[in-house]
């Protein structure tokens, strides 16, 4: 495999499971060195063992922490600058669903929850880590957006705010620092198979009924099935890769065609 990113520095939010963790392998197996951040210490640890599977010797730091929370924010990219010197990349990736509901019975505390984690996380992992981006005028961040922040999808207010607040924030930060040399884009995933849209599925279908809803929602899909964590990795590495330098404030989703049908 192509090491584009040996030498390079990447920190990865939500990095123990799902998108996180696929494109922490990816990246390790073209030589990043990694700064992994979760708010779950076992799942990391799991992470850290899936990287020296297919990376072994990778450098790696773990940092257990929540992204709502901007000390802790402020915490991981101090530690992150302290342990290996330069950041050239950060996948703003942490986020949750929240439970389903439509709007007149969401929970106003679970939106603010949602929104804590999966827009002001966002913010805040930009706003810690551009400062650093700008000494090295370098540097290339991607966002996790949601084909949920681009279309419509039912009961899911919070996260769909949260989602199409991202593909804002991410507009408006690459045009004020594109001058800098740095990019900043989104990535707007469609279903693709994790821990999250497993726990989707059964908000709708039930324990028994959910591998069954998830058939009916892939049977739209011009694709006819769901992503592979890896599919999405892909992307993301390229866009944090030199090869992406200029594509900047884009909001690309990766779906299988779902989000462009009437
Ligand atoms: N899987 C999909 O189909 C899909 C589609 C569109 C967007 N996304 C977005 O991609 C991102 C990753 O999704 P996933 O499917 O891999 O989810 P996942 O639930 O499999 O993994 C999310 C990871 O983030 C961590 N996390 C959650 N809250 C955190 C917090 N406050 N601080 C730090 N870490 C936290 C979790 O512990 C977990 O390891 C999310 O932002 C999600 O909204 C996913």
């Amino acid at each position: 495999m192509e090491k584009r990113f040996q030498g390079k520095v990447v920190i990865i939010t939500g990095a123990g499971n799902g998108l996180g963790r696929a494109t922490a392998e990816r990246l390790a197996r073209e030589g990043a060195t990694l700064a992994l951040v979760d708010i779950n210490p076992e799942f990391l640890a799991r992470t850290q063992e899936a990287l020296e599977a297919v990376a072994p010797g990778v450098r790696t730091l773990l940092v257990t922490a929540n992204v709502a929370r901007e000390a802790d924010v402020a915490g991981f990219v101090e530690q992150t600058l302290t342990t290996f010197g330069r950041i050239d990349g950060l996948y703003n990736n942490a986020g949750i669903e929240g439970r389903q509901n439509p709007v007149a019975d969401y929970d106003s505390a679970e939106f603010d929850r949602v929104i804590d984690v999966n827009l002001k996380g966002v913010f805040y992992g930009m706003k810690h880590v551009l400062p650093q981006m700008v000494r090295q005028r370098s540097g290339a961040i991607v966002n996790a957006s949601s084909v949920g922040g681009i279309r419509a999808v039912p009961n899911q207010v919070g996260y769909g705010a949260s989602k199409a607040a991202v593909a804002g924030m991410t507009r408006d930060a690459a045009i004020e620092y594109g001058i800098y040399g740095i990019s900043v884009n989104a990535i707007a995933p469609g279903a693709i198979m994790t821990d999250m849209v497993v726990g989707s599925l059964k908000q709708i279908g039930g324990e028994e009924g959910w591998e069954e809803a998830g058939r009916r929602f892939v049977s739209v899909n011009p694709k006819q099935r769901f992503g592979r964590p890896e599919e999405v990795a892909s992307l993301v590495a390229y866009l944090l890769s030199q090869e992406a330098e200029f594509i900047n404030g884009a909001v690309i989703p990766i779906d299988g065609g779902q989000s462009a049908a009437y």
